[in-house]
C-alpha cells in the first residue's frame, strides 16, 4: 500500500508515520509530508503532491488546531480546515485514491443526548452536526466536502488527542504542576481522551479495509478534563494542588462543546476495532512520555 501522510509534523502525524511504516515498508511507500513542505491550503501544491506521488491512500492528519486562533480568524481556519480536506480529496478523485481524513467531537455541542432508558449517551456518527465554534465549523464543512467529492474517504473523528510528542492537555498539566504547583480544571466539560498510539492504529486498520464513511474512533469511556488532570497526577506521582472550576471562569474567544463524547456505534457494530479504555491508553502515554 503507497500511503502519502499530510500534517506529518503533528502530534497524530508522527505517530501515523510510525504506524504506517509497518504496513507501506517498500522503499517509496510511505511519503510523510510536513507543513513546511505542503501547505494543504494551497490547491494547486496538493494537486501537484498528489499527481507526483500517486499514492493509493491519502492520510490527512493536518489541520489548524488552535480552537481559539480559528475563532479569531475564522478565514485561516477554513482555508486549513476546510479547503484543506477539500484540495485533497480533488486530488484523490483525479488519481483514483482513498483519502482518510481526520476530524473532531467540536462539529458537536449542547447537552448530551439521551438513550432509550433516558441515560446520557455519546454523539453517534449519524448525529446531526452542530459546532459551536470556528474550529468546529471549519472542520464540518471540511467533512461535507470531502463526502461530496469523493466516495472512497474514511473521516475519521475523535477527542481529547494527546502523544508523547506534542502540545496537549496531558503535556500541559505536568508542565503547570512542574512550574506551579497548583492548577485549576474544569470540570463541566466531558469527553474521550485518546492516545495518538491508539487512534493511529484505528487509522491504519481503516486503510486497510473498504468501510466507507465516517467513523468515531477514542480510546473508550469518558470522564471530565478536571478527572483527566487528577488521573494524570496520580498515574504519574506528580504532586499538585488540584481543584475543580466551571467553564465559565475561563474567558476564551472560543465556547467549548460541554458534552465531546463520542459513541462508535456505527464504528464497532461495522465489525472495527474496539479501542481501550483512556485509562489504559493514559497509562502507555506517561510511560512514553517519560522517554
Ligand atoms: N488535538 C486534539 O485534541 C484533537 C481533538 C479532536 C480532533 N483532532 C484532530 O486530529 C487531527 C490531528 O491533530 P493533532 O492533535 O495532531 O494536531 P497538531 O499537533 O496541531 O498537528 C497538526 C499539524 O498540522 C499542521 N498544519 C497546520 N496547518 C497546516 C497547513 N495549512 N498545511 C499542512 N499542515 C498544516 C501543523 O503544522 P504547524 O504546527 O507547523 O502549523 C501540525 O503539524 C486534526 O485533524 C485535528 O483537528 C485533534
Amino acid at each position: 500500500m503507497k500511503v502519502l501522510i499530510t500534517g506529518a509534523g503533528g502530534q497524530l502525524g508522527r505517530d501515523l508515520v510510525e504506524a504506517f511504516a509497518e504496513v507501506a515498508p517498500g522503499v517509496g511507500d510511505l511519503i510523510a509530508i510536513e507543513h513546511g513542505n505542503l501547505d494543504v491550503g494551497d490547491e494547486d501544491a496538493v494537486r501537484a503532491a498528489v499527481d507526483a506521488y500517486r499514492p493509493e491512500v491519502v492520510v490527512n492528519a493536518a489541520a489548524w488546531t488552535d480552537v481559539d486562533g480559528c475563532e479569531t480568524d475564522p478565514a485561516r481556519a477554513h482555508r486549513v480546515n476546510a479547503l484543506g480536506p477539500w484540495w485533497l480529496a480533488r486530488a484523490c478523485a483525479r488519481r483514483g485514491a482513498r483519502l482518510i481524513t481526520v476530524s473532531t467531537d467540536h462539529v458537536f455541542s449542547g447537552p448530551a443526548p439521551v438513550d432509550g432508558a433516558g441515560q446520557p449517551r455519546g454523539w453517534s456518527e449519524f448525529d446531526a452536526v452542530a459546532p459551536v465554534n470556528a474550529y468546529g465549523r471549519s472542520k464540518a464543512a471540511g467533512d461535507e466536502l470531502v463526502r461530496r467529492t469523493l466516495a472512497e474517504h474514511h473521516i475519521v473523528r475523535t477527542s481529547w488527542v494527546s502523544g508523547a510528542r506534542g502540545r496537549n492537555f496531558v503535556a500541559t498539566m505536568l508542565q503547570l504542576a512542574r512550574e506551579r504547583g497548583e492548577v485549576a480544571v474544569v470540570d463541566d466539560q466531558f469527553g474521550s481522551p485518546t492516545w495518538t498510539r491508539d487512534l493511529a492504529r484505528a487509522i491504519v486498520e481503516l486503510a486497510r479495509s473498504d468501510r466507507y464513511g465516517t467513523w468515531n474512533r477514542t480510546n473508550r469511556g469518558t470522564c471530565s478534563w478536571y478527572e483527566l488532570a487528577a488521573a494524570v497526577f496520580e498515574m504519574s506521582g506528580v504532586e499538585a494542588d488540584l481543584t475543580p472550576q466551571p467553564s465559565s471562569a475561563l474567558e476564551r474567544p472560543a465556547p467549548r462543546p460541554a458534552w465531546s463524547v463520542l459513541d462508535p456505534l456505527h464504528a464497532e457494530a461495522s465489525g472495527l476495532l474496539e479501542l481501550p479504555h483512556w485509562r489504559d491508553a493514559l497509562e502507555r502515554l506517561l510511560e512514553e512520555m517519560k522517554g
